[in-house]
């Protein structure tokens, strides 16, 4: 723990940046199962913005867990920990005026309540994106073969089959990817992000 610590505002606020940069800052947190479709979404979502100019930036749970997060598995402890550091990072991207799109599948109701607090308290706004479908859906879509691997015992911990996905109770949007395609999710936030002051 760092004691003796003082924080360094800078000779900017947030307000400054904003009419600076002519872009406020705001983190899209895509939740779901695997293979419900947060990275598809995270990738055309970011190819879209960046196309209309946007400054994004995408943080996908696979890569991140390359690098930064290395460190941790998928234990509760651990996902806990992925998800307050997310938390931490998308809160910096955002603060730095960046439009951040965050994929992670975030299990837990109270690690997504931890990130949305990291962001209320340097007022900047948090977007909970409900990435649904349904168990059968996302076994049979089955991407990386993880589903079947998990049935056969050979990952542990895999959610939705041995660990737990606590679905969002009121998220700012929910997106049915059984229902709707990658360019009408696309819209659906863009058309959020519209409304909200943080796109043109
Ligand atoms: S979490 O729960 O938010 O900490 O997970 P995340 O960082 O998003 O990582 C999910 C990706 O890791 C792969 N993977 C697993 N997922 C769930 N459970 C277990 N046990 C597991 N082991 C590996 C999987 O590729 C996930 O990617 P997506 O894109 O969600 O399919």
């Amino acid at each position: 723990m760092a004691t003796n610590i003082t924080y360094h505002p800078g000779s900017v606020d947030a307000a400054e940046r904003t009419n600076l940069l002519q872009q406020k800052g705001v983190t899209i947190w895509l939740t779901g199962l695997s293979a419900s479709g947060k990275s598809t979404i995270a990738c055309a979502l970011e190819q879209h913005l960046l196309h209309i100019h946007k400054f994004t930036y995408r943080l996908d749970g696979d890569n991140v867990r390359f690098g930064l997060n290395k460190d941790l598995g998928f234990d509760e402890k651990s996902r806990n920990e992925n998800i307050r550091r997310i938390g931490e990072v998308s809160k910096l991207f955002a603060d730095a005026s960046c439009i951040a799109i965050t994929a992670f599948i975030s299990p837990y109701r109270t690690d997504r309540a931890v990130a949305r607090e990291i962001h209320d308290k340097a007022g900047l706004g948090f977007v909970e994106v409900f990435v649904d479908a349904p168990l059968e859906v996302v076994e049979q879509r089955d991407p990386k073969g993880l589903y079947k691997k998990a049935r056969a015992g050979e990952i542990k911990e895999f959610t939705g089959i041995s660990a737990p996905y606590e679905a969002p109770e009121k998220p700012e949007l929910h997106i049915k990817t059984n229902e709707v395609n990658v360019t009408e999710a696309v819209k659906i936030i863009i058309d959020y992000l519209i409304v909200h002051g943080y796109c043109t």
